[in-house]
């Protein structure tokens, strides 16, 4: 049994699906949880703010202390999706995957780890994609922002656990979440039954459900993790990258 009593945690994309189980679950195991996202997740510790801002990026582990009275723990989980080949990609469509899916993450963990340095210590959990690890078609701008967090997580990893901060990833197939949804549906195919084709792809049945990832994301945070440091999860229910 996971305890995270006494533990005080961000959570980043918590209004999303897996963040939304992502910060269900840690409250669950009894840790204290700031969700942040657009708009307020909920009225817990919540702190709004809009990731493409690097003066709200840089303040927020700060700020989350400081609503917390300490910071043990940094969910980097908010994401974007750019589709569609290089040659479709706009300007913007690069500089937002890079700022909220790499940037964010790289001045979240600038800014977190010296608060946890100094408290002896902490755990930082980066939401990357088994397409960061095993590049898949027709993403570009996705799958290398996401081959940026997991090199990301593996750098900080071998950094800092000196300093007693484990940083490790999740790398998911699937999840069925609204990103994925909204990608069928603005291609004009009907979710539920694009989830059924791809439930028959996967050799366990059935895509992820966000709490099938928020678990991996608890067992990372947790001291159940304490030796894992740079470590990269597939959590992907036996699919390879097609
Ligand atoms: N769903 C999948 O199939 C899948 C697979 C692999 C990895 N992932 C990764 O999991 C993570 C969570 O994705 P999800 O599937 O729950 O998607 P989601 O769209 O449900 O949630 C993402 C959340 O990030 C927030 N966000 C986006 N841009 C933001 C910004 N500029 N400022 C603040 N918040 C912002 C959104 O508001 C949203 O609540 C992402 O990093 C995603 O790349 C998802």
């Amino acid at each position: 049994m996971i305890d995270l009593t006494g533990k005080r945690a961000l959570v980043t994309g918590a209004a999303g699906g897996i963040g939304g189980a992502v910060v269900a679950r840690l409250r669950d195991a009894g840790g204290t949880v700031t969700g942040t996202d657009r708009t307020a997740s909920d009225g817990h510790h919540s702190i709004p703010g809009d990731l493409t801002d690097s003066a709200f990026c840089d303040s927020l582990p700060e700020r989350a202390r400081e609503v917390m009275g300490g910071l043990d723990i940094l969910v980097n989980n908010a994401g974007i999706i750019t589709r569609g080949p290089i040659t479709d990609a706009t300007d913007d469509d690069f500089a937002r995957s890079m700022a909220i899916n790499v940037e964010a993450p790289f001045r979240l963990c600038r800014a977190a780890i010296p608060i946890m340095a100094e408290a002896g210590g902490g755990a930082i959990v980066n939401v990357a994609s088994c397409w960061g690890v095993h590049p898949g078609p027709n993403h570009p701008i996705y799958v290398m922002s996401k081959a940026a967090i997991a090199s990301l997580t593996q750098c900080l990893g071998m950094d800092h656990a000196h300093q007693n901060i484990r940083v490790n990833a999740v790398c998911p197939n699937e999840v069925n979440t609204p990103m994925l949804r909204t990608g069928f549906s603005a291609r004009g195919i009907d979710p539920d039954t694009a989830i059924d084709t791809l439930n028959a792809s996967v050799p366990l049945g059935r895509i992820a459900e966000p709490e099938d990832i928020a678990d991996v994301i608890l067992f990372l945070a947790s001291d159940q993790a304490r030796y894992l440091c740079g470590a990269l999860i597939e959590a992907n229910g036996g699919k390879p990258v097609q």
